[in-house]
């Protein structure tokens, strides 16, 4: 699969003829190395309703019929103006075209009232992805170990989320193959080494950590 980082929590994964796209924040984002206009997605995932998360769901979901999955509050909400919602909830799982789709808990607010932000695990021909979404460190993420997950992509900014070091710990407990930090340098309140947080995983952990610029892409 070839997962490219557009900026802030925003990554596109593609396998063949699906394309996945995680917490579309671009029109509205600083660092985006996209326009919304430009990404064709199949399937949206929008963790919670904060701006920098939903950003451009909407929009680019009406535009190219992609599914979006979301929780359940989230989905009434874009289904007031798109059909084609999936609207699971936390531990629960979807099963799709290209694998499943399992909505994790991530411990931060929805955005919208009553509503659940999460985090996924997406299983994308037999690989899994965990995107956390927005979240603090959890001791449930010791149960995302079963699920040999494959890359996950982990905040390390701080302030709203897990910083580098609560992140480092959350790598030791999920032990993924691979780790993309996500939601950082995009403003100046989220400013942090991702290096370093590479450096203290390959010294700390079995894991290996990628670090991505804006628009560019790894094979995984
Ligand atoms: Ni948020
Ligand atoms: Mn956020």
């Amino acid at each position: 699969m070839k997962v490219r980082f557009i900026g802030h929590s925003c990554f596109l994964v593609e396998d063949g003829k699906y394309s996945l796209l995680f917490d579309p924040f671009i029109t509205d984002n600083p660092v985006a190395a996209v326009k919304a206009s430009e990404v064709n997605p199949t399937h949206i995932f929008v963790s919670h309703y904060h701006g920098d998360h939903k950003g451009d769901a909407l929009d680019i979901a009406r535009r190219t019929n992609a599914t979006i999955f979301t929780t359940n509050e989230i989905g009434i909400e874009f289904k007031k103006s798109h059909d084609n919602v999936v609207a699971g909830h936390i531990g629960g799982k979807a099963k799709t075209d290209f694998g499943s789709v399992k909505y994790f808990q991530a411990f931060h607010g929805s955005g919208i009232e009553g509503g659940h932000a999460c985090g996924f695990i997406v299983d994308v021909m037999g690989k899994k992805i965990y995107h956390a979404g927005d979240t603090g460190l959890t001791k449930d993420m010791e149960l995302l170990k079963k699920h040999n997950i494959h890359v996950a992509l982990l905040p390390i900014g701080d302030f709203y989320t897990m910083g580098p070091e609560d992140a480092l710990e959350a790598v030791k407990m999920i032990k993924p193959k691979y780790v993309i930090p996500m939601h950082y340098n995009t403003f100046p309140l989220l400013k942090q080494d991702p290096e370093a947080f590479a450096k203290a995983v390959a010294d700390e952990t079995s894991s290996k950590a990628i670090v991505l610029k804006p628009g560019q892409s790894v094979d995984l």
